[in-house]
This record gives C-alpha cells, sequence and structure tokens, in this order.
C-alpha cells in the first residue's frame, strides 16, 4: 500500500481542554516563541471536540463549528495548514474536513484558541504518526509544538494537571518550543476553577494585538522579568504545595496582565464595570486573610475564581453567592484541572 492511499480517507477525532494560565504568556516573538515562560493549570470541562477528514486531492479546507461554516476561522486554520507543510509536506496533497465543537458557550470568553488549536494539532499528529511512528512522549511532544504554531497557549492544553512553556535559563527542561508537563503536589490535585462569564461579547483587542503592544511597552522588560520570577516560584509552589504563594502568584499575574495592557501604546482595557465590582470584592475579601482561594483573568472581562474542591462550600456561601448576589444575571461555568486531551477514535474509510 503507497504512503497516500493509506492516508485517503482517514479520519481521526481528538477532543481537548483549555486551560488557564496561572503566569502568563504576554509578549512574543517572530515564530510564535514566548518573550516569556509561562505555566497554566489544564481545565476539564471547557474543551474542542475536533474531528479531521483528509482525503486525496488538492489542498483544501472546509471547516464547520457546531454545524455552521466559520469563514473567519477556517481562513485561520488554512493559514495554519499551510504554514505546517512546510513542516509536514503531505498537507499540500489532501482535503481536509474539519469538524469542531465546544462544550462552553460560543466565545465566552474562555480561551478557546487554546482548546481548539491543540484538539487541532492532535489531530494532525495523529496522522503523521500513520506516517511516521512516535512514542508516546515524542506524540505529546510534537502536538504540543504544532499547537503552539496555531495559538501559544495551546501547547500546554496537551498535557494533564499543570503545563510550563518557555525556556528558563536556570533549568533545561522547558523548552520555548513546546510545553512541559510539570508535577504538582497532592495538595493542588483537587482545583476547582469557577469561571465568572462577565461577557460573552467578543473581545474589543484580539490577543494577537495584545502581544505585538509588548514589542515596545515601557513596562516590556521588568514585565519580562517578573515573569521569569513568577515562572520559577510557580513551579517551586506547585510542586511543594505552597498553596500561599501559589495564590498570591496567580493573582498577581492575572493583574499585571491587565495592568500592562492599561500601559500599552495606544492603551486599551477588557475589564467591564462587573469585573472591577468583583475584583474589589475579591480583594477585600482576601484581605481578611481567611477565604482560601485565588483568583485571575485572561484576556477578557471574566474571572476565574481556582480553590480547593474541598472549600467548595464555603466558597459557595461566602464569595460565589455575593457575586450572584450583586448581578443576578452572571453566568458561571464549573470546571476543575483536568486530565488533559482525550482520543476520540479513528477510522479509514
Ligand atoms: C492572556 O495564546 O491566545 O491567555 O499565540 O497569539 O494565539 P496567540 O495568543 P494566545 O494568548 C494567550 C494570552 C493569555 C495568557 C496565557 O494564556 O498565557
Amino acid at each position: 500500500m503507497t504512503l497516500n492511499k493509506t492516508l485517503d480517507g482517514f479520519s481521526v477525532a481528538w477532543s481537548s481542554p483549555s486551560n488557564i494560565a496561572i503566569v502568563k504568556y504576554w509578549g512574543k516573538l517572530p515564530g510564535q516563541i514566548p518573550a516569556s515562560p509561562s505555566v497554566s493549570m489544564t481545565l476539564d470541562q471547557c474543551r474542542t471536540n475536533t474531528e479531521m477528514a483528509i482525503q486525496k486531492g488538492p489542498f483544501s479546507v472546509d471547516f464547520s463549528f457546531e454545524g455552521n461554516q466559520e469563514v473567519k476561522f477556517s481562513e485561520r486554520i488554512k493559514r495554519y495548514l499551510t504554514e505546517l507543510s512546510s513542516r509536514m509536506p503531505w498537507i499540500n496533497d489532501y482535503s481536509f474536513v474539519i469538524k469542531s465543537e465546544n462544550s462552553f458557550p460560543h466565545s465566552a470568553g474562555i480561551a478557546s484558541s487554546a482548546s481548539a488549536f491543540s484538539a487541532l494539532a492532535l489531530c494532525l499528529t495523529s496522522i503523521q504518526n500513520q506516517i511516521t511512528p512516535l512514542s508516546e512522549l515524542a506524540f505529546y511532544k510534537e502536538a504540543s509544538l504544532l499547537a503552539r504554531l496555531g495559538s501559544g497557549s495551546a501547547c500546554r492544553s496537551i498535557y494533564p494537571g499543570f503545563a510550563a512553556w518557555g525556556q528558563d535559563e536556570t533549568n533545561e527542561t522547558f523548552s520555548d518550543h513546546y510545553a512541559t508537563p510539570i508535577k504538582h503536589d497532592s495538595r493542588l490535585s483537587k482545583l476547582v476553577d469557577t469561571i465568572i462569564v462577565i461577557s460573552q461579547k467578543e473581545k474589543r483587542v484580539s490577543s494577537s494585538k495584545g502581544h505585538s503592544l509588548m514589542t515596545n511597552h515601557p513596562y516590556a522588560e521588568a514585565r519580562f522579568l517578573q515573569a521569569r520570577h513568577s515562572f520559577r516560584d510557580s513551579i517551586q509552589a506547585i510542586a511543594n504545595g505552597n498553596i500561599d504563594l501559589f495564590n498570591d502568584i496567580t493573582i498577581s499575574e492575572g493583574l499585571t496582565l491587565h495592568s500592562l495592557m492599561l500601559s500599552s501604546t495606544p492603551p486599551f482595557m477588557l475589564f467591564e464595570p462587573e469585573t472591577v465590582t468583583i475584583i474589589n470584592l475579591l480583594l477585600a475579601l482576601k484581605s481578611r486573610n481567611e477565604t482560601p482561594f485565588t483568583f485571575t483573568l485572561d484576556a477578557g472581562p471574566n474571572i476565574h475564581l481556582i480553590y480547593d474542591e474541598s472549600d467548595s462550600s464555603y466558597m459557595n456561601e461566602n464569595v460565589i453567592f455575593k457575586i450572584k448576589n450583586l448581578f443576578p444575571g452572571i453566568l458561571f461555568i464549573n470546571d476543575k484541572m483536568g486530565g488533559g486531551p482525550t482520543f476520540l477514535g479513528e477510522r479509514l474509510t
């Protein structure tokens, strides 16, 4: 059987989760290289399920999201695949039918590019694996690298628990090209992430634009230095179960991200009024030093409340209840630390 005959009619499907950054990736160099290292927690419920089917023929992409043709994202995937064809020349000889769906509300401001591109990258790696079989370790490393080329944060979604991405001169384990899973203490193994969905509107400024504004940012150097410190400290805190340090870094990183947006040229703000009210409430609760939680934000107005599962009742009664009282219509998504992507199957038709 020739190689092409083997792949003609091949289809594969993966389910891949989103992740929430504990140490933020904000600022990049050409080639999707992060300007500073980042750490994230992989989620469980917020996922993208993607099926990729390929047929021998001229290169084309037919992408549908939840049953609808998505022209804008389809163009992004086309560019992504074209770029990857230098690494995987077989791409040029196939037409792609890609079907995708999210388990969370569409554009709920959750890092959907992370789940989307990690699922796509896993499908591509499965196809590549038909050509050149890879060891399990090499498979996930390759998937993480391919995911990064689609969306930086996606490379971290390949792994369960916590993952780190970006080189660190004090530790050779980490790379700019792919993420690496990191060990966590059992005290961090049952973390819950309650996502407070303040707005489902499309972001005013895209993450790509935000990254590019870090190039000439007045605080770039200080930020990248801070990120390197947060990176090392968070890895230690996660490995040793130092919850207080983990909580402090998580809050500082979320708020720093938004302060970098405010001090960009031109400045921009992704907070909504509700974001500010809730942050003030959370900081007031934290200052009383009695509530065991942390919180963070990605590039949007939504807030991730992170705490141990055993504190769920306490959090519901003392924190979430107060937020619901202030903003009765607000949507909450209950997520938690997850076990990483799942293989949904493959077949040859
Ligand atoms: C704030 O990974 O979405 O979520 O590489 O341009 O696709 P691109 O950016 P993206 O940026 C994520 C930024 C962030 C922080 C993080 O996840 O580390």
